[in-house]
C-alpha cells in the first residue's frame, strides 16, 4: 500500500503523578528534537488517565495536566510551534475511539499485555476504559493521520494495534490509504532509565523509595544528593562495554551520564576505565545538575501563572481541533453517518 501521506508526529503522556528522568530521556529530549525534523502535535492524554489511576480524582487531575503540560515546554516544546493540548479538550479523540472500538476484535484487545499487567488478577474490577485504552490511544493517532510516534518499547504493542486498526478500516470501508500506517519511533539505547535503587527495575513514578527516582521538580542539591547516592556494586568503572554485563547499576549510571550528555558510552567509559565510581559520581551530579535544574525551575515559574498555562492548552486544543475535526468528519461519512 502506498503511503501518501505528510510526516507528522503525535505523542503523549499521561497526567498521573510527577514526571522524572526516565520520561525526560526516554521521551521529552527526544519531542524536543522532533520538532526540527517535522510538525509535531503533543498531547496530555487525561481521558487515558480515568481508566485507572486518576479516576475519582478531579482535584488531582486538573493539576497533574498543568504539570504535565508545563514540564513538556519546561523541557523545550515550543507550544508556538508544536501544537501542545489536553485530549478531553478535543471531541474527535472520543468519537473517532468509539468507531475503533467497532473496528478491532476482542481478541486484539485480548492480547494487549498492558492492561493484563494494569488490571492485575482481579480483571472483573478494571474498568471497561481500561481494555479499550489502546483503542483511544489509535484514535488519539490517527484522528491526525499521524505517521510517527515517539514511544518506548512498552507501547510497541499499542502501536501495532493502531497499525492492524487502520488497515482493518481502510479496508473493510474500501477506502485505500485513508488512514496511515503508523510508524514507531522507538527511542536509541541508553533512553531506557532504571531505578537508583535497583538496577534491574525501571525508573518509575511509583517506586516507594523518592531516592530511586530524580523528578524533573527536585531542585539541584536534591539531583546532586540521588546520583551520589545512586548504588552502584563495589568494582571500579569497567575497561569497555563489555564489562558492564552483569552490572545493571554501573551500566544505568552510565546510560544516563551517555544520554544527558550526548557522548557515546564507549568514550565515557574509556575516560574513566578503572576509576571509582565515587568520581565519575560527582561528574555525573554535574551534568545532570545542569539539565535538569533549569527544567525544574521553568516549570515553577510556568506552574505559577496557571491561567497562562492554561491559555497555551486552550489554543493548542483550537489548533488540533482544526487538524482532527475534518478527518472525523470524513471517517464518519466512510461508516455512512451522513449528516
Ligand atoms: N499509552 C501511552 C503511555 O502510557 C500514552 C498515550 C496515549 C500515547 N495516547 C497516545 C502515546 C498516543 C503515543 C501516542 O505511554
Amino acid at each position: 500500500m502506498s503511503n501518501t501521506h505528510k510526516p507528522l508526529v503525535f505523542s503523549g503522556m499521561q497526567p498521573t503523578n510527577t514526571l522524572h528522568l526516565g520520561n525526560y530521556l526516554g521521551a521529552l529530549k527526544n519531542w524536543v528534537k522532533l520538532q526540527d525534523q517535522m510538525p509535531c502535535i503533543y498531547c496530555v492524554v487525561d481521558m487515558h488517565a480515568i481508566t485507572a489511576v486518576a479516576y475519582g480524582k478531579p482535584d488531582e487531575l486538573r493539576t497533574a495536566v498543568r504539570e504535565v503540560a508545563a514540564a513538556y515546554i519546561a523541557a523545550g516544546v515550543d507550544p508556538k510551534k508544536s501544537v501542545l493540548f489536553q485530549q478531553s479538550a478535543v471531541p474527535a479523540h472520543a468519537e473517532l475511539a468509539w468507531i475503533f472500538n467497532c473496528v478491532a476484535r476482542l481478541g486484539w484487545a485480548d492480547r494487549m499485555t498492558q492492561f493484563k499487567e494494569k488490571a492485575g488478577k482481579h480483571k472483573e474490577r478494571a474498568s471497561v476504559g481500561l481494555y479499550t485504552y489502546p483503542m483511544l490511544m489509535a484514535a488519539d493517532i490517527l484522528v491526525y493521520k499521524a505517521t510517527h510516534v515517539p514511544v518506548g518499547e512498552d507501547q510497541k504493542q499499542h502501536l501495532e494495534l493502531t497499525r492492524d486498526v487502520a488497515q482493518k478500516f481502510n479496508n473493510d470501508y474500501n477506502v485505500e490509504d485513508f488512514f496511515p500506517l503508523t510508524e514507531p519511533v522507538i527511542m536509541g539505547a541508553g533512553t531506557r532509565v532504571m531505578s537508583l535503587r535497583d538496577g534491574a527495575k525501571k525508573m518509575s513514578k511509583s517506586d516507594d523509595s523518592d531516592m530511586s527516582r530524580i523528578n524533573l521538580t527536585d531542585d539541584a542539591d536534591m539531583v546532586a544528593q540521588k546520583i551520589r547516592k545512586a548504588r552502584t556494586d563495589p568494582n571500579p568503572l569497567p575497561e569497555n562495554e563489555k564489562g558492564l554485563e552483569g552490572r545493571p547499576e554501573a551500566e544505568n549510571l552510565i546510560n544516563i551520564y551517555s544520554a544527558l550528555s550526548d557522548i557515546p558510552r564507549a568514550e565515557i567509559i574509556a575516560r574513566f576505565a578503572g576509576q571509582q565510581f565515587s568520581g565519575f559520581k560527582n561528574e555525573l551530579a554535574d551534568i545532570a545538575v545542569a539539565k535538569i535544574a533549569p527544567i525544574a525551575t521553568r516549570m515553577r515559574e510556568l506552574l505559577a501563572d496557571p491561567a497562562e498555562l492554561d491559555r497555551i492548552l486552550k489554543d493548542g486544543a483550537l489548533r488540533a481541533a482544526a487538524i482532527a475535526d475534518p478527518i472525523v468528519a470524513e471517517a464518519k461519512k466512510i461508516v455512512g453517518f451522513s449528516h
